[in-house]
């Protein structure tokens, strides 16, 4: 057992992984501000440290390993060890390992079971160690403090969990199965988004385009009818939504795309794969024409619709010419940008002990060559946006005085100066394009 500490004064929370992680990891720190606990100044040790983690590939999961030992020897220098709490994706999936390999840790909680966190952290100051990895379905956002201050652009998470079960993926075992939040309670944290500062929310699931929920009449919704009653918050000016999976686009989102101002048009779809035969290895649902198609749907309803995608090369059996057909459909399509990965074998996942692993050179010749064709593709996007005049969210200051840093509808990172603050929606003519961001030019110095 380890010995009593003083309550802690200050806290850090650290999120790795997708975008879900960051919201949970923000819903963490507001329950840790509400008992009194203050964020760390920045550069300065923390009394508390919430490893919020990834478990998706195995890179991102060894980290938390190489954070704690950190943690552990900073504290050591300074006299004072922090309380350290794992949280997130391999707290779900390796709590027991952890508690046995890290002596360090007080806290294992996963990511339905945060809300007891506060618990937890009470037990801990007393020298107990405790591991939670409960799984109650939607029990935590009723336990978790009201939204106060959030960026311009928040995050809402809608849906939680995957029942796809691709043979590569830990997400189902990782965040269980697929539920959403009913619709009063995220209109209702919507609205407390907005007043605490957002003016763009996005949307967040593992599978987003699966929430389904009834309306405050009763009705049957999809995510469209969500977005469409959403785009009635009068100061909620921008909505996103992240990630989707081709099975679970319906005609009723394709058409909001075409219909709904304050959708934005850029939509992030991961495909994996361009060849069929590593599509149903990896028990994917579509075909990678199904897949096109469906592209070319979502384009009919919104011509300017940016493309989003995520790719894993090297999945096992991957022959060279399979390969070539994810570049093929890389051409076809012409992301507006997208995400590259090479497969990572996953324990309990059915991939991970498929025949014909693909050696480490292979994917890492496969990735380059992909990734070459993932930039040229951004580069061209970017450039054919030059000369347009868009809205412009401000998110934060640049680097230079009078520099500003915001973000345009198609997700683009756009640079320009002018007279104008951090939540303001600007209208900004763009200007000269690189690979991951555009110079512009201030067009109207308030609110468009
Ligand atoms: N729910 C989302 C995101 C899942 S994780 C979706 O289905 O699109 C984000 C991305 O990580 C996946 O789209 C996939 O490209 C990648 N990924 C997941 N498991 C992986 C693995 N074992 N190895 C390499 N990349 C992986
Ligand atoms: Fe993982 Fe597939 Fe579910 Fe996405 S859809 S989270 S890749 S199992
Ligand atoms: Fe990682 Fe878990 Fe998200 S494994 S990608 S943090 S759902």
């Amino acid at each position: 057992m380890k010995s009593t500490t003083t309550p802690p004064k200050t806290y850090r929370v650290k999120s790795f992984g997708c975008q879900m992680n960051v919201y949970d990891g923000e819903r963490m720190a507001e329950m840790l501000a509400e008992r009194g606990i203050a964020p760390a100044p920045e550069g300065e040790e923390a009394d508390l440290v919430v490893l919020n983690t990834c478990h998706i590939r195995e890179k991102a999961a060894e980290k938390v390993y190489s954070d704690i030992g950190r943690l552990t020897k900073v504290g050591r220098k300074v006299g004072k060890e922090p309380l350290i709490a794992v949280a997130g994706c391999v707290a779900q999936a390796e709590g027991e390992e952890i508690m046995a390999r890290a002596p360090a840790v007080s806290m294992v909680v996963g990511p339905q079971a945060y809300h007891r966190l506060p618990e937890m952290l009470a037990r801990a100051v007393k020298g107990e160690r405790a591991t939670d990895t409960d799984m109650p379905a939607i029990a935590k956002f009723a336990a978790l403090p009201e939204r106060r201050r959030v960026a311009p652009a928040a995050f809402l998470t809608v849906q939680e969990g995957c029942d796809k079960f691709c043979t590569y993926c830990v997400v189902p075992y990782t965040r269980g199965a697929e539920i959403s939040r009913p619709f009063s309670d995220l209109v209702e944290e919507a609205k407390k988004l907005v007043d605490a500062g957002a003016k763009e929310i996005t949307l967040l699931g593992q599978n987003v385009s699966a929430w389904s929920g009834e309306d405050e009449k009763g009705h049957q919704q999809g995510l469209d009818g969500l977005i469409r009653r959403l785009a009635t918050i009068p100061d909620l000016r921008r909505i996103r939504y992240t990630t989707s999976h081709p099975a679970d686009m319906d005609e009723g989102l394709i058409a909001a795309h075409g219909e709904v101002e304050k959708l934005m048009p850029f939509l992030h779809l991961p495909v994996q794969s361009g060849s069929d035969r590593v599509l149903k290895a990896m028990n994917r649902s579509h075909t990678g024409d199904s897949y096109l198609k469906l592209l070319e749907r979502f384009r009919a309803a919104r011509p300017d619709i940016a493309l989003s995608g995520d790719f894993i090369v090297g999945f096992p059996g991957e022959t060279d010419a399979e390969f070539e057909q994810t570049l093929a459909l890389v051409d076809t399509v012409g992301y507006a940008q997208a995400f590259s990965f090479k497969y990572s074998p996953r324990p309990g996942t059915p991939a991970a002990t498929m025949d014909a692993q693909i050696a480490p050179e292979i994917m890492d010749e496969r990735l380059q060559r992909l990734q070459a064709a993932l930039n040229r593709d951004q580069l061209a996007f970017n450039r054919a946006t030059e000369g347009r005049t868009c809205q412009v969210l401000v998110e934060r200051k640049g680097k230079l005085p009078g520099q500003w840093l915001g973000k345009s509808p198609w997700l683009q990172s756009v640079w320009f100066e002018g007279d104008c603050a951090i939540g303001d929606l600007v209208v900004v003519k763009l200007g000269e394009a690189g690979p991951n961001s555009l110079a512009g030019t201030l067009r109207v110095p308030v609110e468009a």
